[in-house]
């Protein structure tokens, strides 16, 4: 796993704990998202020998969207709208235009949200055995599938491009630091 540079701070556990409601709804819309993004980076070039590979990640996906829903539905939660996550549009916005720099730098995005998802379901395990055993069950199911996606996302940049992708990952793993930092009200998984 990456050595992140900064620790998720310290109130995101106890602000998710308080509004699991919020949470798996932003859940959900962070696993339709990752289905898409898969899908979408299957229109680089540089990625079309890779094109079944992200197929079966956004299959993948798609399935973990299907069971948070199912989850929703169980809790009487309906289904609401996405909240907009600082963290992922202040990693997404800095990615560079011209499909080869694109490609790497949607791949390394990818890569550290599939990388803090992981980490984060592993905290919400922990955190959530004692008071919620189903859902403390379902995000440590999680967490194997999130690690696999986050280390083939990073070797499909690396296999592009091995100097370059470490470049970038360096300066990404600073990014994320800094926003990571910065407080987000919201009960939200990012
Ligand atoms: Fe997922
Ligand atoms: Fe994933």
């Amino acid at each position: 796993m990456l050595l992140w540079r900064e620790k998720i701070p310290a109130d995101w556990l106890p602000k998710v704990l308080g509004n699991l409601p919020a949470v798996l709804i932003d859940h959900a819309h962070l696993e339709r998202k990752a289905a898409t993004s898969a899908i979408n980076l299957e229109k680089h070039p540089e990625l079309f020998d890779r094109v079944g590979d992200l197929n079966a990640i956004a299959i993948e996906e798609l399935q973990h969207f299907q069971i948070v829903l199912g989850l929703l539905r169980e809790r009487g939660i309906p289904f609401g709208p996405s909240v907009r996550s600082p963290w992922i549009s202040g990693l997404m916005r800095t990615v560079r235009n011209g499909t080869r720099q694109q490609c790497l730098d949607r791949l390394i995005c990818c890569a550290l949200i599939e990388g803090r998802s992981c980490e984060k379901f592993q905290i919400l395990a922990q955190a959530l055995a004692p008071i919620d055993p189903a859902l403390a069950q379902f995000y440590a199911s999680l967490v194997e599938s999130e690690g696999n996606h986050y280390a083939t996302y990073l070797i499909m940049a690396r296999h592009i491009d091995l100097a370059e992708t470490e470049r970038r990952l360096d300066w990404y793993l600073d990014l994320d630091a800094q926003l990571i930092r910065e407080p987000n009200p919201e009960a939200m998984l990012h």
